[in-house]
């Protein structure tokens, strides 16, 4: 009998699928890493068929790396890079353009006037987010807005809107299921948080037709079932949730107060609230962490921008590292106090300071300046967003007593200690660094019945590296002004 778990973790820079069995143990994972293009400045796009095709390439690698077949999984779970949108047509399943990323900033300007509207009020109090070009709404406007026939297709029904997970679904049911979870939703700047319903005010500022948008579902459930087509077999999809929600439940934060922080592209500093929703003074987002049987549990999320794709910009661009991991050894090399300091505002910065057009700096560089110190400088700065969320969600009232981290840069332990030190934060990694992939597997399994409830997740969380504070306090109170003023020169930047 079919009884192994497969989850889909598609990210912004990688595509993976990691098999699981009935005890949430990783049995086989396959990575395949993506193309994304820059066709102008503040742009970012992907190729939707090449992220389709990779996470079926994902799937069957994975499979055979497990020696199981599609016969054997007993259910599919789905998480995703957030935001990053999509149009295709109702009919035909293509694509009308590439998938507008959430990093691009191309609906800037727009955004701006929404504020200057005074828009952003409304946005904040129905949906928890912002205006800003980060969520999907303002990226379908100028889809349907620029793309040729696009409004009027729309108008007419022809097309569908979806996040990355919605399209996922479209395709493994062969066109038959549009459809995405709550959490997923949420993250549109469409969807009312109170109502749990997509907003028709909100439709109606962005001109966004409601026949484009999918059924909001409970993030875990029965989907729908994978083509036969698709997959070689029917495999019921049972869970779905934004990546960074996966990794929220997959860290074991099902009450309230309870932090991680994901090291992927971006970072991500999600709290969870319970049955309330926290509003931020201090510009953090409200969000919506899953909502099972009808019943939402929120979260207060600060989002980074860019944490794994500074390392990236590193490697691909600068070209002064040919892996992330080499970053260690280089950092080890140098040390916080180094004049060197990087602002990664290479996509505008997000929270808490939401300013989509700042631009990226590198400050106090010497004739001695050289691949150690850009790349203690980037790990730095990663750790110095970190404690701007930390802060805000601090002043919000949120105190915490561990983080709970994850992702790709947390293999790094220069990193996590820099993590430790410049945040001042007991910080716990987790046994996986895919808690993403492991969080969505294991909502498929309480929907399989292979778990009672989500509470039993508590149980199979496991910490493997601890960090603790080595740095003194007033020497961390020094660094992370200068760090402050030199956001605030970039923010003030007019050239
Ligand atoms: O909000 C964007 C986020 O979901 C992207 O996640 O894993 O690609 O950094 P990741």
């Amino acid at each position: 009998m079919a009884k192994f778990i497969l989850a889909i973790d598609q990210g912004t820079t990688s595509s993976r699928a990691i098999v699981y069995n009935q005890q949430l143990q990783a049995l086989a994972t396959a990575r395949q890493e993506l193309t994304l293009s820059y066709p102008a400045p503040g742009w970012v796009e992907q190729n939707p068929v090449e992220i389709w095709q990779s996470v079926l390439g994902c799937i069957n690698d994975a499979l055979a790396k497990a020696r199981l077949t599609a016969r054997d999984i007993a259910g599919l779970a789905i998480s995703n890079q957030r935001e990053t949108t999509l149009l295709w047509d109702r009919h035909s399943g293509e694509p009308i353009a590439n998938a507008i990323v959430w990093q691009d900033r191309r609906t800037a300007a727009f955004c701006r006037q929404l504020q200057q509207q005074g828009a952003e009020a409304l946005i904040s109090q129905k949906t928890g987010l912002r205006a800003d070009p980060y969520f999907s709404a303002s990226k379908i406007a100028w889809l349907l807005d620029t793309i040729p026939g696009a409004r009027a297709k729309a108008d007419a029904g022809q097309l569908c809107f979806g996040t990355i997970d919605c399209f996922l679904l479209w395709q493994l049911t062969a066109g038959k299921v549009h459809a995405t979870d709550a959490s997923n939703a949420s993250r549109t700047a469409l969807y009312n948080l109170s109502s749990q319903s997509w907003d028709p005010q909100l439709l109606q500022l962005f001109n966004i037709p409601p026949s484009l948008l999918p059924v909001v579902k409970d993030s875990a459930g029965l989907f729908g079932v994978s083509s036969a087509d698709v997959l070689g077999a029917a495999i019921p999809i049972m869970a779905i949730l934004g990546d960074q929600q996966a990794a929220l439940l997959g860290q074991a934060c099902i009450s309230p107060g309870m932090l991680k922080s994901t090291y992927g592209t971006g970072c991500f500093a999600v709290v969870n609230t319970g049955d309330k929703i926290i509003r931020s003074k201090h510009q953090l987002l409200s969000t919506l962490a899953w909502q099972l049987n009808g019943k939402p549990t929120y979260a207060l999320e600060g989002s980074i921008f860019m944490a794994g794709a500074t390392v990236q910009w590193l490697r691909d661009k600068l070209g002064i590292i040919s892996q992330a991991s080499e970053t260690e050894a280089l950092a080890n090399q140098s040390h916080y106090q180094q004049t060197e300091l990087l602002i990664p505002a290479f996509t505008g910065l997000g929270a808490p300071y939401w300013q989509p057009e700042a631009k990226a700096a590198l400050f106090g560089m010497t004739r001695d300046t050289g691949k150690a110190q850009l790349a203690t400088a980037a790990l730095c700065a990663v750790a110095y967003q970190s404690a701007d969320l930390l802060n805000a969600m601090h002043q919000d009232g949120i105190n915490v007593a561990q983080l709970r981290v994850d992702g790709g840069m947390t293999n790094n332990r220069w990193f996590l200690q820099a993590l430790a030190d410049l945040c001042q934060q007991h910080v716990q990694r987790c046994n996986t660094t895919d808690a993403t992939a492991f969080g969505v597997a294991f909502l498929a399994a309480v929907s399989l019945g292979y778990y009672p409830d989500i509470s039993a997740i508590a149980a199979l969380w496991q910490t493997d590296w601890q960090f603790t504070p080595q740095l003194a306090v007033t020497e961390q109170r020094q660094l992370y002004q200068r760090w402050q003023t030199a956001v605030a020169a970039v923010l003030a930047q007019q050239l």
